[in-house]
């Protein structure tokens, strides 16, 4: 029998509403397939735990941890009671770090009966990934500030590219799109303006690209990119970026496509010699927490991202037909969505289609 150890972090706001959800769906999809998911539920990375403790995560968290076969993640970030920066450098961004989860996988798809904010988009027309590098880039904690309080103030920080990072990304990118029937790479720069990371990374794309001579590629400055995001969307197949570029442009993409409320995403080391981690592209939207109205379907496709991951092919593809099939039915929306379903009627209807 087929089992696998899942560590469970629900986090803040509504990841501990959509988290409840997702584990929903996990557990029909592993009782129609016939495998077992062992939850363990970790009680820190939240805001709350920072309250008690000082600290978003014990000392040991690792050990608590252990060695799972994945992390399933729902979000964090409570800035009323801590500063962002804060909670996610002492969660989250740890966790990327740590366990060298170097890609950061978002897929980009405009859904059938899901209303488009592009003009005269149909399904088919918005369908791409966007490839983020997850570990280096302009996230770093290199830099500082000086003259603090006085008229010559200072802050900076520096971006970090080393070869190693930004080749493996950029393979990554490369190797996926050559999956994909279009075989289409497109980076994204700002080799204009920034005037050494991004030269460096246009050269370390040239030379990839190289190695791949049945992969096509382009390259456009994140400025006009995010512009053809909105112009063009038919135009990608796999975009890849830095951490920064990438972020931006995995809010960016699925907006397009409707809603962030359903993006997820993969946290990955390839070599598969630390956990992965599974999670929503949203963060844990104060603004809407505690109402029960969080679209669930984020941290459902997360879990099935979690389970393709994990070898359950079949399981990952019936999740994401359930989405398909729930997104059709208008009566089944959450609000972010035009619809009136609260987010545990969006989740069960998806755990019903599996049972
Ligand atoms: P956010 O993604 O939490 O919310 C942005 C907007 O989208 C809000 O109006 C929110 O209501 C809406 N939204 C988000 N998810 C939704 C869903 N599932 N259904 C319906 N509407 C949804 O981004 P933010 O407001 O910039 O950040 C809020 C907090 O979350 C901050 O603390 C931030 O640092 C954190 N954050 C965490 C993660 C993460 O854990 N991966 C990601 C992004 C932001
Ligand atoms: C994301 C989030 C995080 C990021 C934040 C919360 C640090 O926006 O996962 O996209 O910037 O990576
Ligand atoms: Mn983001």
């Amino acid at each position: 029998e087929r089992t696998y150890d899942i560590a469970v972090i629900a986090g803040d706001g509504i990841g501990k509403e959509v988290m409840p959800e997702g584990v929903r769906v996990l557990e029909a999809a592993a009782r129609r397939h016939g495998f077992t998911l062992r939850q363990k539920w970790h009680d820190f990375a939240h805001c709350d735990y920072y309250a008690r403790h000082g600290r978003m995560m014990p000392e040991n968290w690792k050990e608590e941890i252990g060695r799972p076969d994945a992390i399933f993640f729902g979000a964090v970030g409570w800035p009323a009671i801590v500063p962002d920066h804060v909670s996610l450098w002492g969660s989250l961004l740890q966790f990327r770090r740590e366990y060298d989860q170097y890609v950061n996988l978002r897929p980009v798809r405009l859904m059938e009966g899901v209303p488009c904010p592009l003009a005269g988009r149909k399904p088919g027309d918005i369908d791409f990934w966007v490839v983020r590098e997850n570990t280096e880039g302009e996230y770093s904690a290199i830099g500082g500030r000086m003259f603090e309080g006085t008229d010559r103030e200072l802050v900076m920080q520096e971006t970090v590219m080393t070869r190693k990072g930004v080749d493996r990304i950029l393979k990554f990118a490369f190797d996926l799109a050559r999956t994909r029937p279009r075989r289409l790479v497109t980076s994204a720069t700002k080799s204009n303006g920034i005037a050494i990371t991004m030269p460096y990374w246009d050269e370390r794309v040239e030379a990839m690209a190289a190695s791949y001579p049945e992969v096509s590629w382009n390259k456009f400055h994140i400025d006009i990119l995010t512009a053809n995001f909105v112009l063009k969307p038919h135009i990608f197949d796999v975009v890849v970026g830095s951490n920064l570029f990438g972020d931006i442009l995995s809010d960016l993409g699925p907006a397009c496509a409707g809603t962030i409320g359903i993006a997820p995403s993969g946290n990955i080391n390839p070599e598969r010699e630390h956990p992965s981690l599974f999670e929503p592209v949203h963060g844990s939207a104060p603004d809407i927490a505690g109402q029960n109205v969080a679209n669930p379907i984020g941290q459902i496709w997360s879990a099935a991202m979690m389970l393709d991951h994990l070898g359950e092919k079949g399981a990952a593809a019936e999740i994401v037909a359930a989405i398909e099939a729930v997104l059709k039915e208008p009566s089944l929306r959450t609000r972010d969505l035009g619809g009136s379903a609260d987010t545990a009627s969006c989740g069960k209807a998806i755990a019903a289609l599996l049972s």
